[in-house]
């Protein structure tokens, strides 16, 4: 079995990685193209770096020649893509590098997958393309799109090209849909990982408006585990929601992560809303459980303990993801708030 991953330097990508090496014999062989953006970071698969069944491609999904031959030489019998921008908040600073990847770099992937047959396209998505959900329903995979973000609509864009080639070209495309994903190796510009590294430091953590939006939260091993469920047992042509099944205001994920690193609650610091915030996520995974035998595995509250003990023993990571780019960033982002 030949992988190729696209974004797998990045947070899930390089966790899919790092599960799927473990596997036992006969193990995958793992092509990751990635272009090296602010959030990828080689440093995430140093323990695959020597695996004679990985090899590293640093590219980018836009470039049509690149990704033609790549898998034209290649032949891989999966392609996941993980290639994304993938924050909300830079897709409203910044919108321009959203469209290019999530929906650009989708189709030069999909173009290309068209051209060389390849058996299986696993495209990952996100349950923020159904938008913000009222209480007390749960977003199926019938559910209508109501994107709020340049970020969510350039995945949902992405996700309908991409089901489109299954309908048009019956090429065999799959579209995961996942909750939001927290655990080690997750760039700190995303609600935990930032607030953890605030705290560690004693800053203030921002909360955005009256902080009671929420969240599903799902262990990234849980996100991997599902998306190889889904590659050896999903249907092409279908939408899979993958979701933690665990619903938290974010006022109650930053108290709860406050208590692990035993700082006081006082940190927290009021902002100014994120325009067009949605109110509540959540999702019904019902689908995926079902038609792979799928389910979370690690509880909110080991997940979250595995993440703070992982922050806290890598002040280096830290260091290094936070110097450059990452404090123009903060600075726009934050400032005057
Ligand atoms: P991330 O920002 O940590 O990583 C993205 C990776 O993609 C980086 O390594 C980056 O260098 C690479 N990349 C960006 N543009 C590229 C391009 N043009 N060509 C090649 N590589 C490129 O993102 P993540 O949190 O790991 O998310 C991965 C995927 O999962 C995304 O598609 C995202 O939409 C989706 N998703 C994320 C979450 C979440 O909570 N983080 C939840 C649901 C779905
Ligand atoms: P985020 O991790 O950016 O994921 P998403 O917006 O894709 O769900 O944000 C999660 C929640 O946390 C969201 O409701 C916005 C909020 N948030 C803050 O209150 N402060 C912050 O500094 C960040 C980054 C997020």
């Amino acid at each position: 079995m030949k992988f190729l991953v696209t974004g797998g330097a990045g947070f899930i990508g390089s966790a899919f990685i790092r599960l799927v090496l473990s596997d036992p014999p006969p193990k995958p062989y793992v092509l990751n193209l990635d272009k090296l953006t602010y959030a990828g970071n080689l440093e995430n698969l140093a323990s695959v770096a020597g695996d004679p069944c990985y090899r590293f491609i640093h590219g980018d999904i836009c470039d049509g020649a690149l990704v033609n031959a790549l898998i034209g030489d290649e032949k891989p019998d999966v392609i996941v893509n993980f290639a994304a921008e993938s924050h909300v908040d830079r897709s409203i600073l910044s919108p321009a590098p959203v469209f290019e990847t999530n929906l650009r770099g989708t189709f030069t992937l999909l173009e290309a997958a068209r051209a060389h047959q390849t058996p299986r396209f696993v495209h990952i998505s996100t349950d923020e393309v159904y938008g913000s959900i009222e209480l007390p329903y749960q977003a199926n995979e019938d559910f209508p799109l109501r994107p709020a973000s340049p970020y969510s609509a350039s995945k949902a864009a992405s996700d309908l090209l991409a089901l489109s080639y299954f309908i048009t070209y019956r090429m065999p495309v799959i579209v995961t849909r996942a909750s939001n994903n927290y655990g080690p190796y997750q760039f700190p510009e995303k609600l935990i990982p930032l607030m953890i590294s605030n705290a560690l430091e004693s800053k203030p953590l921002p909360i955005y408006g009256d902080g009671m939006h929420i969240r599903d939260w799902l262990y990234v091993d849980d996100h991997c585990r599902a998306i190889r469920a889904v590659i050896e047992r999903g249907r092409p042509g279908e939408i899979y929601n993958i979701g933690g099944n665990r619903a938290l205001t974010n006022i109650e994920v930053v108290r709860r992560l406050l208590q692990a690193v035993g700082k006081p609650e006082s940190l927290m610091k009021p902002v100014a809303d994120r325009p067009g915030h949605d109110r509540r996520y959540a999702l019904s995974s019902e689908k995926v459980m079902r038609e792979t035998g799928w389910h979370p595995q690690v509880s909110f509250e080991e997940g979250l303990k595995r993440t703070v003990d992982w922050y806290q023993s890598n002040p280096a990571w830290i260091a290094r993801v936070k110097s450059g780019e990452y404090q123009s960033y903060y600075q726009q982002n934050y400032a005057g708030r």
